[in-house]
């Protein structure tokens, strides 16, 4: 098992965390939706110190049951879905350099710790994660629905925004870790769209550069029902699903 060794960050590591944690909290003062600050609060977010998986595991598996699982890097979305159904999220334990603050071919803990563990301890989000696991499970083989439910994934959770008080929030840790997207994202550049199922089943995402388009959703507590339209709809095209994954399938 794979374990973070929290001892053998270095001074340099802890600030790198302190130079992109005083950047990103700033830019979502006002652009995060409402658990988003609620849930590094409670999970005890220091921003001068990588966070303890240790200590925030306490925490968290006290809040919503879940709890953060150290990995080397990417892993498949079979491995990911398998481990999420068991209420563990994954997370990469390594920093990058002061000189890559703003460009990263893969995403290290920033992104994975910033960006999704405060999501972690909002049990709408719990639940919705939970059921696109549970929805993986008999799927686990099967390449293309795993693509399918990836691209949901990453437009929801990674990538999502919601409606909270008449304003446009972001709920998704792709952009709540990105400075730049934080930006772009609620600016008049982006193209952000109501959200659609079928159209993000159909759409192929870049890993990149920015989003070319935002699905919006209205509320948070929309988002378990999602995830029901998404079992229902892979049962009733279970005879399509090959030309949702072509790139330029239509909706
Ligand atoms: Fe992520």
């Amino acid at each position: 098992m794979f374990e973070q060794l929290y001892d053998r960050y270095t001074s340099a590591d802890h600030k790198v965390w302190s130079m992109l944690y005083a950047r990103q909290i700033g830019a979502i003062e006002n652009t995060s939706y409402q658990q988003f600050k609620k849930g590094l609060e409670d999970l005890g977010f220091s921003p001068t110190a990588i966070p303890n998986f240790s200590t925030i595991n306490e925490r968290l598996r006290r809040l919503t049951g879940w709890d953060v699982q150290a990995v080397p890097g990417l892993i498949p979305g079979k491995e990911f879905f398998t481990l999420m159904a068991a209420k563990h999220f994954v997370s990469t334990t390594w920093i990058r350099k002061m000189e890559q603050l703003d460009y990263l071919e893969e995403p290290d803990m920033f992104h994975d710790t910033f960006g999704h563990i405060p999501l972690l301890a909002d049990p709408i989000i719990c639940k919705y994660l939970s059921k696109l696991a549970q929805i993986a499970a008999p799927y686990l083989n099967n390449e293309q629905v795993i693509e399918l439910i990836g691209r949901l994934y990453w437009f929801t959770v990674e990538f999502g925004l919601v409606k909270e008080h008449g304003q446009l929030k972001i709920y998704g840790a792709g952009i709540l870790s990105s400075p730049g997207e934080t930006e772009f994202c609620l600016s008049p550049k982006a193209t952000r769209l109501p959200f659609n199922l079928e159209k993000i089943l159909s759409t192929p995402y870049p890993i990149d550069r920015f989003q070319e388009q935002y699905f919006v959703i209205e509320k948070m507590e929309d988002l378990p029902a999602i995830a029901d339209q998404l079992a229902d709809w892979l049962v009733i095209n279970k005879n399509k699903i090959g030309l949702f994954i072509q790139p330029n399938a239509a909706a």
